[in-house]
């Protein structure tokens, strides 16, 4: 029988000693090869893909967690463009289940738990209410949250005087209607009456709930949204491995969280499995979504743990020192394939996590069999991402960190001192090296036009191969590997 090494050294791989040096490729090292097509509109095409086991989705596109680009109003963008956002894990339990909270408040024709202000608070209050969560009307209640009245933004548009009490200037007279009213009939009253707001209350006025003509409008005009089964939008959020972990994730399941997200650098660790699985045997129907790992074996121990999805990349990331620092690291074209292929034999999916620069990367991660792509940097840039853009010398951006930046780790450090408990990393932030950088990227304007120009790019990919679906696309997709001399060749010269 042939000795093992040297048949591996017959198929091509380079064995040096024991180490087999297996090739490794990444999107800037191949193109898609093009196919007999027939898919003559390229809006003919289904975007639709399975972004764990139980969480279907109609746009591939996930928002990174990560504390420049994921937090309620990305997620709630995300969602509503047919994706999901995962919201980041560098906060404290309460502030991320606010976070997950606001996203599940968003587009539920019911709002369970609508915002509320005291007639004796300040129009300068209510203000800052409604301004930070673009909220446009607060219902204003008594102690035992009866309704007294609804203060809309357009009752404090002119109003001069902030130092007013919201009781002086409040639609005293409101429309209500009960709480199991169906949508026709709220939508009816919406209409007959010419309101935004209509409060659900008690027999004896306590209020249970707001319908609002906003969210009754999107929910009709919207097919691609992420919902959940109550009709509110999809979103994951992250934890880590350590102290609080369980703590986390009861609350960020309480708050309505429908993917927990495992966000460890090395999610191929004794760690991360068993977290998987003291998770799937706590919590009864939760998706996990472990990583990250860049290699088969690494896939195929967080499934046998009871992983929902696996999320693959290690150190392709625009913010990732990773590679430099450690030197470990396995080029993302080939991380992706190589999990895809263990992955597939249990039917769990796989999300591509980094390096994507444009949408030819997205589509090549796409046809490599990820079933999913999240997105970091690109999305950093956008009006949704957390963080005000800054102008210097004319151009303006926005602030981009890996957070395994010193940047980031200092802030965990000093989070974890205030709330007393571990973010996951934060107390040993300095006992590794940083492996991640922070900076900046161009602000570009909303998510949007990400959204469009990798939707645009991928739906053209699918149709350069004749595949109509994601399924058709990995499977009619055959990469040919280019030389330097051929990458130049692609890129614009004029
Ligand atoms: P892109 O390329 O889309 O990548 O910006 C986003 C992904 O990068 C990972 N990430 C990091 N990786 N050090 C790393 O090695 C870091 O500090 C860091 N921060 C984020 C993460 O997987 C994210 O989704």
């Amino acid at each position: 029988m042939q000795n093992p090494v040297r048949q591996l050294a017959n198929w091509g791989f380079i064995v040096s000693g024991q180490k087999i040096m297996k090739e490794g490729l990444t999107f800037d090292d191949v193109l898609l090869i093009p196919k007999k097509s027939r898919v003559f509109s390229r809006k003919d095409v289904s975007l639709k893909i399975q972004f764990s086991r139980n969480i279907e989705l109609s746009t591939p596109i996930v928002s990174a967690n990560m504390d420049t680009v994921t937090e309620s109003r990305m997620a709630r963008f995300l969602a509503e463009a047919g994706g999901i956002g995962i919201i980041h894990r560098f906060l404290s339990i309460e502030q991320e289940v606010e976070e997950v909270k606001k996203v599940k408040r968003a587009e539920n024709i019911v709002i369970d738990d609508p915002y509320t202000i005291y007639p004796h608070q300040t129009i300068a209050e209510a203000r800052k209410i409604m301004g930070g969560d673009s909220v446009s009307g607060l219902l204003v209640v008594d102690e035992k949250k009866r309704l007294l009245g609804i203060i809309t933004l357009r009752d404090i548009l002119f109003e001069n005087d902030d130092a007013k009490n919201v009781s002086e200037v409040m639609t005293k007279k409101v429309i209500t209607a009960p709480v199991n009213i169906s949508s026709s009939k709220a939508k009816e009253i919406l209409h007959k009456y010419r309101i935004e707001k209509l409060p659900l209350v008690s027999k004896n006025g306590v209020v249970k709930g707001l319908i609002t003509s906003k969210d009754i409008l999107k929910k009709s005009q919207n097919s691609i949204t992420s919902k959940d089964k109550k009709g509110r939008l999809l979103v994951g959020a992250a934890i880590g491995v350590k102290d609080d972990a369980l703590a986390r994730t009861k609350s960020l399941l309480d708050a309505g969280a429908d993917a927990i997200v495992i966000d460890i650098a090395h999610g191929h660790n004794i760690r991360a499995m068993e977290t998987v699985k003291i998770l799937k045997k706590k919590f009864r129907g939760i998706e996990i979504i472990a990583g990250n790992v860049a290699t088969a074996e690494g896939t195929i121990d967080l499934i046998k743990a009871g992983a929902d999805a696996v999320k693959v990349g290690i150190g392709p990331g625009a913010a990732c020192t990773t590679r430099v620092v450690t030197g470990v690291g396995v080029p993302q074209l080939t991380a992706i394939m190589d999990s895809v292929r263990a992955a597939s034999k249990f039917g769990v999916p796989i999300i591509a996590d980094g390096g994507v620069k444009n949408s030819g990367d997205f589509s090549k991660a796409l046809a490599a069999g990820a079933s999913s792509v999240m997105i970091g940097s690109l999305f950093a840039g956008t009006d949704e991402a957390p963080g005000e853009y800054i102008i210097e010398d004319g151009v303006a951006y926005k602030l981009y960190r890996g957070m395994a930046s010193r940047d980031a780790a200092q802030d965990k450090i000093k989070l974890d001192a205030s709330t007393g408990l571990s973010t996951g990393g934060g107390a040993d932030g300095f006992s590794r090296s940083p492996e991640g950088k922070a900076g900046r990227v161009t602000y570009r304007g909303s998510a949007k036009n990400v959204i469009g120009d990798l939707i645009g790019g991928l739906r053209s990919s699918m149709s350069y191969l004749g595949a109509k679906n994601i399924k058709e696309f990995s499977q009619n997709a055959e990469f040919i590997k280019i030389t330097p001399a051929s990458f130049k060749e692609g890129q614009a010269r004029n």
